[in-house]
């Protein structure tokens, strides 16, 4: 029977066998987890199954169709070039273009009374809030605190330099200006954000506002999958997705080494590791149930400590363009009106909302950008309020200079509102740098036996590179060569 065990040590080496065969279930069908299922299917593993909440895979990737084109909720643009795995995978296929002379987007600044700045003072603020961005990683640099001080301090002495500045506009362009450097972070103010999470963050040399043409973020989780460019190479990734299956418990308590998994509508899968995907959000709403036996205590302080950011979109669709294509209108508050709308609870929200920003090949529509506070507080708010209130914004500062027609149509993101997510993406807070955690600390494994079973993917346990789709990608192949790594070095003959 020599031939017989030859023969079975072969397959082992290609596929394992049926006995060995390490079962694999990966909690969430986010970038991450398709990213950690297709490099395990491209390495052999075959019994490797995918748990999704959603009805839909993709998670924080979300493209759907809406009035006559693809738009992204939720992840947008491939930020960076060189080093970003999006970046890698569909550049080749040619399905990016990077923002470049054909598609530079200036700013066209107007105040709250409808006054537009001149647009070359607007160019100038642009280059300006750009410079300083640029400048700000080497400053902060062993700084314990927040991006605030310095940002504040660098801009009120810029600033200064604008002779037809006072204190007043000097205010309200500093507000602007704090608006939109936290869209990055998805926090509420930039006194909250980390100087050493800011220069922690890897940028990647290139373009950092690269689109996907007419198409969607989405198209990664095809090219992941192998469905695209050819669909006869596709993994069997979809085949093995539970949708609708939002997993409520994570038993590793088990003498047989076997993790256990439960749904919310009662089915059970048995795993010999499982990777753990969903966002911070849901993390730390979650962690105390979600896992049996509750979470080591470092895991724990990890998860709290970690900060996880708030952002929405409202998208406008519009019979025909009435602004103009290179122009991104930006809102800048007077300071008497900021007072009045901060006194507001209910108008409050709409001091987050920092432009109406134009899309690449969506020449009909405009998106409205949310930060922090004001993004959790929208999403809450019934549509059409939040429709009605936005495009009333919108009147206010661009109606005296442009003809503004009624949308034909809006669509709205729905992220802290959602119990999947629970925010947009992770930040690194002042908090979080207090705590002394790390996204380390997060994506490291349980282990059993010196053997991880209990593993950590998704954007947040990225410690270069949180926040990004990349970044998430990257996370679940390393948490699929950790498992190839596993199974690669055991002895096929024991
Ligand atoms: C508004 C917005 C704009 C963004 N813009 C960009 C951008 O332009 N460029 C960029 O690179 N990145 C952007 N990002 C960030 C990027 O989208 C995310 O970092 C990335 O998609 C996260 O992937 P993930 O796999 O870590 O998490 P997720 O996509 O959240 O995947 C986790 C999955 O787990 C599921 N899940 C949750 N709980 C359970 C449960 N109990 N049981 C089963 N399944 C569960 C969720 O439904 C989800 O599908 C943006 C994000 C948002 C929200
Ligand atoms: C930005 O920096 C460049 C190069 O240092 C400089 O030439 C330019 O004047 C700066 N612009 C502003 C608005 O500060
Ligand atoms: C500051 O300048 C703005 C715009 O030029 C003007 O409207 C406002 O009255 C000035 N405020 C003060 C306090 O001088
Ligand atoms: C900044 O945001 C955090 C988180 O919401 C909040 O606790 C803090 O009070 C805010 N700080 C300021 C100065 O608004
Ligand atoms: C998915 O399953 C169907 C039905 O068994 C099969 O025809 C198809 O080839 C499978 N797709 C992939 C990509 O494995
Ligand atoms: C873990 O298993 C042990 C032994 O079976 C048991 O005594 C213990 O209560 C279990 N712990 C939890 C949190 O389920
Ligand atoms: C906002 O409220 C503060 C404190 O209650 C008050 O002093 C201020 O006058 C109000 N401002 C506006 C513009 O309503
Ligand atoms: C708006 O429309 C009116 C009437 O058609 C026209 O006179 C005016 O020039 C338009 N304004 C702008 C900014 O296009
Ligand atoms: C947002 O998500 C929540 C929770 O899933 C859901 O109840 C609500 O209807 C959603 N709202 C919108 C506008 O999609
Ligand atoms: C930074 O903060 C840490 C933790 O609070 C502290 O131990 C350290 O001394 C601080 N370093 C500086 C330079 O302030």
């Amino acid at each position: 029977m020599w031939w017989l065990y030859a023969a079975l040590g072969f397959v082992y080496l290609l596929h394992f066998t049926t006995a060995e065969e390490p079962k694999i279930v990966i909690i969430g069908a986010g970038a991450s987890g398709i990213a950690a299922a297709s490099k395990l299917y491209e390495h052999g593993f075959q019994d490797v199954i995918i748990l999704e909440a959603e009805n839909r895979i993709g998670g924080r990737v979300y493209t759907t169709w809406f009035d006559e084109s693809w738009v992204d909720l939720g992840g947008q643009w491939v930020h960076g070039e060189t080093g970003n795995a999006a970046f890698k995978l569909a550049a080749p296929l040619e399905l990016l273009e990077a923002s470049g002379e054909k598609n530079w987007v200036e700013f066209d600044i107007h105040n709250s009374k409808g006054v537009r700045l001149p647009l070359d003072l607007s160019q100038n603020l642009m280059a300006l809030l750009t410079n300083v961005s640029g400048e700000a990683n080497e400053a902060l640099a062993g700084n314990n605190g927040s991006i605030a001080d310095f940002f504040t301090a660098k801009f009120n002495i810029e600033l200064q330099k604008y002779p037809t500045f006072n204190e007043t506009l000097v205010k309200e362009v500093l507000k602007m200006f704090e608006g939109l450097t936290i869209a990055t972070d998805s926090s509420d103010n930039w006194t909250d954000i980390s100087a050493t999470g800011y220069t922690a963050y890897q940028d990647y040399p290139g373009s950092n506002i690269v689109n996907w043409k007419d198409r969607g973020y989405g198209t990664i989780l095809d090219v992941l999958m192998k469905k695209y460019p050819n669909p006869e190479e596709e993994l069997p990734i979809m085949n093995n997705t539970l949708l609708n299956s939002e997993v409520v418990n994570v038993n590793y308590n088990a003498t047989d080494k076997k993790v256990l998994i439960e749904t919310s509508n009662g089915q059970k899968y048995t795993a010999d590791h499982v990777i753990v995907t969903p966002s911070l959000g849901v993390l730390k709403e979650q962690y105390e149930t979600l896992f049996t036996p509750q979470l080591p205590e470092s895991k724990v302080k990890t998860i709290k400590g970690l900060s996880m950011g708030s952002a929405a979109k409202i998208y406008l669709s519009f019979e025909a363009p009435w602004w103009s294509s290179n122009r991104d209108l930006i809102l800048l508050w007077d300071e008497m009106d900021r007072q009045e709308y901060e006194n507001d609870t209910s108008k409050k929200w709409l001091l987050d909302l920092i432009g109406f920003f134009t899309v690449a090949h969506r020449p009909r529509m405009l998106c409205a950008w949310i930060n922090g506070a004001g993004a959790r507080y929208m999403e809450a708010l019934p549509e059409n309020q939040a429709f009605n209130e936005a495009f009333t914004l919108l009147n206010k500062f661009f109606g005296n200079s442009y003809n503004i027609t009624r949308p034909t149509a809006y669509l709205r993101t729905n992220w802290s509102n959602n119990k999947h997510f629970r925010g947009a993406y992770s930040f690194r807070s002042v908090e979080s740098q207090r705590s002394g955690v790390w996204a380390n600390e997060l994506a490291a494994p349980l282990l059993v036996d010196g053997k991880p079973i209990v593993m950590f993917a998704g954007e947040a346990t990225n410690s270069q590179r949180w926040a990004s789709v990349d970044g998430a990608i990257d996370t679940g192949f390393r948490e699929a060569d950790r498992l190839i790594e596993l199974y690669n070095t055991k002895n096929p003959s024991q």
